[in-house]
């Protein structure tokens, strides 16, 4: 058995989706620990291409138990559209194949319009968030205000705690960020109705998780976003609001840190970032323009095209240490081919100095320069490669670079959207007999 968390070491969208898809045949269980409805995780089966918010990836996998964990903020009205668009894919057949923490607090639709007015109002100075709703939800929670799922299943706490609730957001709503505000009886039908579609599958998965643990069974706890969008660790203000590093996975899903065994980072192969903020590799050339398209490089929560630049290697050594990676796991290689030279930015230079470490400072990252190694690039196609040692040279060497600049190895490299189209040198779970 083995207890393995993988979350993104960049600014997500690393293709964390495919990874945890693949890694979920070894796994009994799949955990989604924090984040929300922000999450786009792409999963690309033949021709049907999955994109998946809130339920684990693990999901298109018939007989796996997915779960979703209190850290999350639920929205249990996009949970209800991403759940009848998988089964009209032919997913999800089975209800009890997800369950739901019942401590999970939950997204109502007063947290999206804050989140849209806030960045009206911020202006030149907004985040780029994804409008869903999550950092007001996030605040809601630490000031400890917010409302749980188990909430919804108690008509008097919630239609209390709503008129309160809907109360003060109205006033922030209409007084100040020029919205329109909410009814709290139309909220309380709905959401009551709605937890009611979703009853048999809310319980303690903490309990549930803790039991799993005990028979020994192989669990995946899927990060979302990125280490650089965590908000203690990642490029603040520019990130979101919740801790997205692996120890979240703990707190997440009710789960001691003496459980897990493994921490895997998903790399991918340059870096991409959407929304506002600091980004020191990013390239406007034609080189970035190349990355997006050939990348397809492009939201799937909100379809904005995601800004492109070289691998920062410094920004992942920050990743390592404060996510502690066993393994990584480098995506999106097939996206360089092509190019006569890559680059990979080993340091930053700032007021004349050289630097090593990611720095804490907003203002001191956003004047940092990249200090570049350039390598060779590679003109053949990686399509149908099924083994590392029939990787072109140039990109094996560019693989053994990032090992030796990191000092953590990979595990698995990901050449396609395609489940196919991956090289798995290990299995982070161990073999069953
Ligand atoms: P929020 O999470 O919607 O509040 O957005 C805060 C920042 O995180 C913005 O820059 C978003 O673009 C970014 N973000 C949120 N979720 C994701 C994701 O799943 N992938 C990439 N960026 C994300």
């Amino acid at each position: 058995m083995a207890n393995i968390v993988l979350v993104g070491a960049q600014w997500g969208d690393e293709g964390k989706g495919k990874v945890v898809d693949i890694y979920t045949e070894f796994a009994d269980a799949v955990v989604r620990f924090q984040g929300g409805s922000n999450a786009g995780h792409t999963v690309v089966i033949g021709d049907k291409k999955i994109i998946l918010h809130q339920i684990p990836s693990g999901i298109l996998h018939p007989n796996k138990l997915c779960i979703i964990g209190n850290g999350v903020v639920l929205d249990l009205e996009t949970l209800g559209e991403e759940i009848n668009g998988l089964k009209s894919q032919g997913f999800f057949q089975n209800e009890a194949q997800l369950l739901i923490s019942e401590a999970a607090h939950i997204v109502l639709p007063y947290h999206r319009s804050l989140d849209v007015g806030k960045e009206k109002k911020a202006g030149e100075n907004k985040i780029g968030t994804t409008g869903r709703g999550i950092g007001p939800a996030y605040e809601d929670k630490i000031s400890r205000s917010g409302i749980r799922l188990i909430d919804l299943f108690d008509e008097k706490t919630f239609k209390e705690s709503l008129e309160k609730k809907v109360a003060e957001k109205n006033f922030l709503l209409t007084r100040y960020l020029n919205q329109e505000g909410f009814d709290a009886s139309v909220l309380f039908e709905k959401y009551s109705a709605l937890a009611k579609r979703f009853k048999a599958n809310v319980v303690n998965t903490s309990v549930i998780i803790n039991q799993l643990i005990e028979k020994k069974k192989n669990i995946l706890f899927e990060g979302a976003q990125g280490t650089l969008l965590d908000i203690d660790h990642g490029t603040y203000p520019f990130v979101t609001s919740s801790n997205t590093v692996a120890a979240a996975a703990c707190i997440g899903s009710g789960i001691g840190p003496t459980k897990i065994d493994r921490v895997i980072g998903v790399v991918k192969a340059y870096t991409t970032r959407v929304g506002e903020g600091p980004f020191p590799t990013e390239l406007s050339d034609e080189i970035g323009i190349r990355l997006k398209e050939r990348g397809k490089e492009f939201g799937a929560t909100t379809g904005r095209p995601r800004r492109c630049g070289w691998l920062d290697i410094v920004a992942l050594r920050h990743a390592i240490r404060v996510n502690g990676f066993t393994n990584l796991a480098l995506t999106k290689l097939d996206v360089l081919t092509g190019l006569k030279k890559i680059k990979l930015c080993r340091a930053y230079k700032f007021k004349g100095k050289e630097i090593s470490e990611f720095p804490s400072s907003i203002q001191i990252l956003k004047n940092c320069e990249p200090i570049y190694e350039e390598v060779d690039g590679w003109q053949e196609e990686l399509t149908g490669i099924k083994k590392y040692s029939d990787l072109p040279k140039n990109a094996q060497r560019y693989i053994r670079i990032i090992e030796k600049l990191l000092g953590v190895k990979f595990i698995l490299i990901s050449l396609g959207f395609e489940r196919e189209e991956t090289i798995i040198l290990t299995s982070p779970f161990p073999a069953k007999n």
